[in-house]
């Protein structure tokens, strides 16, 4: 991880970031927007072309629908915290590749150590699969609860889901009713056992 003492100074760290290959063809990189002391963080797969174009997270269609359900359970989105898995957009909204993931995987856990969210929001598969260190299948597990290092992590379905299949928006209604109950509750995550050598690796 790299050493910074506040969100700004992790930015700078970043800088005009080379690290990966996603730099060639990225317009503007996009770190995360929203409140650095947010109880509520959410964690997207990688900025889309509104994204690239603006350098802020979500603020594409997956975006609105983001706003919405965050209204939905009475919130901004100045309130929380929002990010991505990787700061730059993938070429043609691609995955992004594991060794993508790798090297901006030390931003998001500077992000996460620095603003210390009690609830951590995984939207979609692959954000919940990087953070949960595990492959997942999402509509067994969105909305549940499950312990992280210092949080809870809580993955959902993918926004740009929901635009595709309208039944699923109703699944995220109710997972977004979930994350207000459980910042309700405001239990304190246990700290997890260390993870065994073999679990370090993306998935
Ligand atoms: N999809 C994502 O996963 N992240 C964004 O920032 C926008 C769309």
């Amino acid at each position: 991880m790299y050493e910074a003492d506040t969100l700004e100074e992790l930015r700078e760290i970043l800088g005009d970031c080379t690290r990966c290959q996603l730099c060639a063809s990225r317009t503007k990189l996009v770190y995360g927007y929203g409140d650095p002391h947010a109880r509520l963080m959410f964690v997207g797969e990688a900025p889309g072309r509104a994204e690239d174009a603006q350098g802020l997270p979500f603020v594409g269609p997956a975006g609105k629908l983001l706003d919405d359900l965050l209204t939905g359970i009475g919130m901004r989105r100045s309130e929380v915290y929002i990010t991505n898995v990787v700061k730059c957009r993938p070429p043609g909204n691609r995955d992004p590749l594991p060794e993508e993931i790798d090297t901006c995987n030390p931003f998001l856990q500077g992000q996460l150590s620095l603003i210390k969210p009690a609830v951590v929001c995984q939207l979609g598969r692959i954000a919940a699969g990087v953070m949960m260190k595990r492959s997942i299948q999402i509509s067994k597990i969105h909305g549940q609860r499950f312990i992280g290092p210092g949080y809870f992590n809580v993955p959902v379905f993918h926004p740009a889901a929901a635009l595709r299949t309208p039944s699923t928006k109703d699944l995220l209604r109710a997972d977004f009713d979930n994350l207000k109950k459980y910042l309700e509750e405001d239990e304190t995550p246990p700290e997890p056992p260390a993870p065994e050598p073999e679990q370090m690796g993306l998935f």
